[in-house]
């Protein structure tokens, strides 16, 4: 076996397994892994932060796909000269892939996220260089964040973290940023009315997660943690609040469980 030779140590391929599995055991999500007295609020903290990709990619279903998508939905509605924001970015998923996708010329990507901890590994995971598209990663809550001469938003996984009396304020700013033509990408986790298709979904859910490796202690101190934090709405609900925001239509593209995406036409 070659040794690959590093400016610090000379590595064996088999150290080099050693520790990417390490890295990879770190980055591993096991924040509800253990039995806890009493469980928190959930927070977007350094601990989140740390594991996220792996979380969100175990958690929410249909996820890669709502993230490789807002790149083919980028390639058809930004618009030369405008600006694309992402808010709720997180470690920044989106707006690369936003990036990646943009054909338009002269555009710049504002994604906005209140986490330090996450801005911090988004700003750290951003590849070196100069990109046609730059990404101004900011660290702010998104109702301070002026949103103007916009042709792509994206709130991916985002609303169902904010208040509810705070929502429908929060689109009609976003409505009123977005130029003729532009659209919002509304990613999120739905609630049923019917009772038994709600519990259905909840179940496909909890087996999704349980097909990624969560057992019952995980998934059930996450449900608590999240209790009254992610606060889920009904597809109507956020339909009626996107038409009285001002959007022509709210169509949607995207269902996995209960997990929906849809694109606001402005
Ligand atoms: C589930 S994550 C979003 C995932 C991300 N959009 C992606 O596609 O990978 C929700 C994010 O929204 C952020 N967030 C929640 N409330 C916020 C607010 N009021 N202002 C800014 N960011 C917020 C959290 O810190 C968290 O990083």
């Amino acid at each position: 076996m070659l040794p690959l030779r590093t400016s610090r140590h000379l590595l064996t391929t088999s150290d080099r397994n050693t520790s990417m599995q390490q890295d990879s055991d770190r980055d591993r999500d096991r924040v509800y892994s253990q039995p806890l007295a009493s469980v928190d609020r959930f927070v977007f903290d350094r601990q989140v932060a740390q594991v996220f990709p792996d979380m969100i990619q175990r958690s929410v279903p249909g996820y890669a796909a709502v993230i490789s998508m807002s790149s083919v939905l980028a390639s058809q509605y930004v618009q030369p000269k405008s600006l694309c924001y992402d808010l709720g970015c997180s470690l920044g998923a989106t707006a690369r892939s936003i990036q990646s996708g943009i054909q338009a010329q002269d555009c710049r990507i504002i994604a906005v996220d209140n986490s330090a901890a996450m801005i911090e590994q988004a700003v750290a995971l951003a590849p070196a260089g100069n990109h046609t598209t730059p990404i101004d990663y900011v660290c702010a809550d998104i109702a301070d964040i002026g949103i103007e001469n916009a042709s792509l938003v994206t709130l991916n996984f985002t609303l169902q973290f904010i208040p509810l009396q705070q929502r429908g304020l929060l689109l009609q700013r976003i409505r009123r940023g977005l130029r003729p033509g532009g659209i919002l990408i509304l990613s999120e986790k739905i609630r049923f009315e019917d009772p038994e298709e709600e519990r259905q979904q909840i179940e496909m859910h909890h087996a999704f997660k349980r097909a990624n490796g969560y057992n019952e202690l995980e998934i059930s101190q996450k449900r608590s943690a999240l209790e009254n934090v992610l606060i889920p709405e009904t597809l109507e609900q956020h339909q009626a609040r996107l038409r009285e925001a001002g959007f022509r239509r709210a169509d949607l593209w995207f269902q996995c469980f209960n997990f929906i995406s849809l694109v606001a036409h402005a």
